[in-house]
């Protein structure tokens, strides 16, 4: 099997890994791996350029890392500037150059401690292009003239939808590619059906159907460290602190930071404040937390919050709110990327290194009658859901919120919820 894997929409800790592990799992099954740089547009571009030698062998397991000199010299180049695969003077993978090169064909040193480094290394976009049919037959293309019959995407929801909506369409890309002679008969029956796997990188933790989405936990780490910073710089000044948090329409990250960092108040989404005054609410509390001597507060705003008619919640008029309700001397600190950047803690190396073999698993299982899968997972266990039902449900979910059914909303994120 040839198998191709793409990181696509924001970024997040522990794609690399999903990249690693697919790399090394395909090549521990006897597929041939490549990558595609630049997500959806990469695949879109496909090669301009003349097809590059065939990757080195594997130093492992044939070769002992102690003994394998030169490989570890393009290693230790490649990564000695931290700028892994863009140098300045180009982009390259163990030394080769990948000028005109989107979809490029790897081996298992070209991943090798790709696991600890945050971000994705062969680069994301949102691609308009791809949105497009004539953008996806190009994509269709590119692969089939690479001879790839499976894809591995790691990405959010939107970029999953773009995998199920590729997915259902390739038999009629193949079919146009045929009848306008870009392809032969034999590349199309070769490329009747495209294997699809969807892993789920999004710091969000957005997507129904899996519990835990690649990259949240590492970026709840980093607001939680950001909350103990702002703790103590708060309670030295006696002053209140608005943190925005990321997480799109999604409250969770906000919700977890706010648990895991004692916050004081938190406006999420998925629940806005009962009353039509929530000012009166959030003073009310905070005022009480005062009177009980707490010489800091710290109030948690979703990017995406709403209020009781779902106007936007934002910081900065939450930060009004204080300083003229309560007299507080109040600060907003917005997060932003920080959030997504950097390593990936444990957690977001150990779940994308399962996920990754078992997208493998699930390609080779793959017949054209099995649907497209993505990879979750659920009450600590590596689950298989049909890519189509999570794509489906992480809608609803999105218009159950619009249409003000809170319950119905977290009840499709979490069918243990209970009001
Ligand atoms: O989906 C991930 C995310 O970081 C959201 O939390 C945030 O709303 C958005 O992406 C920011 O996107 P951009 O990459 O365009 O800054």
């Amino acid at each position: 099997m040839k198998i191709a894997v793409l990181t696509s929409g924001g970024d997040s800790a522990g794609m690399n890994a999903v990249v690693r592990a697919v790399v090394r799992g395909g090549i521990l099954k006897g597929c041939q791996v490549w990558v595609v740089r630049e997500g959806y547009e990469g695949l879109v571009r496909g090669n301009t350029e003349a097809p590059e030698p065939e990757p080195a062998p594997p130093a492992f397991p044939d070769l002992p890392p102690e003994t394998d000199g030169d490989i570890n010299l393009i290693h230790n180049l490649r990564f000695g500037d931290g700028q892994l695969l863009r140098d300045g003077t180009g982009d390259y993978i163990s030394g080769r150059t990948l000028k005109g090169r989107y979809i490029v064909r790897v081996g298992w040193d070209d991943v090798r401690g790709w696991f600890s480094e945050g971000g994705t290394l062969i680069g994301s976009a949102r691609s308009k292009a791809f949105r497009t049919p004539e953008g996806r037959l190009a994509a269709a293309y590119n692969l089939i003239k690479e001879g790839i019959d499976a894809l591995v995407v790691c990405g959010g929801d939107g970029s999953l939808t773009g995998a199920d909506i590729f997915r259902a369409e390739w038999p009629n890309l193949v079919a146009k590619l045929l009848s306008e002679s870009i392809i032969t008969k034999e590349q199309a029956t070769a490329h009747t059906h495209l294997k699809i796997v969807g892993l789920v990188g999004s710091i969000d933790n957005d997507m129904s159907m899996t519990d835990l989405t690649i990259g949240a936990v590492t970026a709840l780490h980093r607001i939680c460290e950001a909350i103990d910073n702002i703790n103590s710089t708060a309670a030295s000044h006696s002053r209140a602190f608005v943190l925005e948090v990321m997480g799109r329409h999604c409250g969770w990250l906000a919700l977890l930071a706010g648990v895991s960092g004692g916050a004081d108040f938190i406006f999420i989404p998925e629940r806005p404040p009962d009353t039509e005054s929530w000012e009166d609410e959030m003073c009310e509390c905070i005022q009480r937390h005062r009177e009980v001597g707490k010489r800091k507060t710290i109030v948690i705003v979703a990017e995406g919050a709403l209020d009781k008619f779902l106007n936007p919640i934002k910081a900065d008029y939450v930060k009004d709110v204080l300083t003229e309700r309560l007299g507080l001397d109040t600060r907003v600190t917005t997060l932003g990327h920080t959030q997504r950047g950097g390593r990936p803690c444990a957690f977001d190396r150990i779940l994308p290194t399962i996920q990754g073999v078992e997208a493998v698993q699930a390609l080779m299982e793959a017949t054209p009658d099995t649907p497209s899968y993505m990879i979750g997972i659920q009450e600590n266990k590596i689950t298989r859901v049909p890519l189509v039902d999570a794509v489906a449900m992480t809608r609803s979910v999105a218009d159950a919120i619009e249409a003000k059914e809170f319950d119905k909303a977290m009840s499709l994120r979490d069918p243990e919820f209970r009001e």
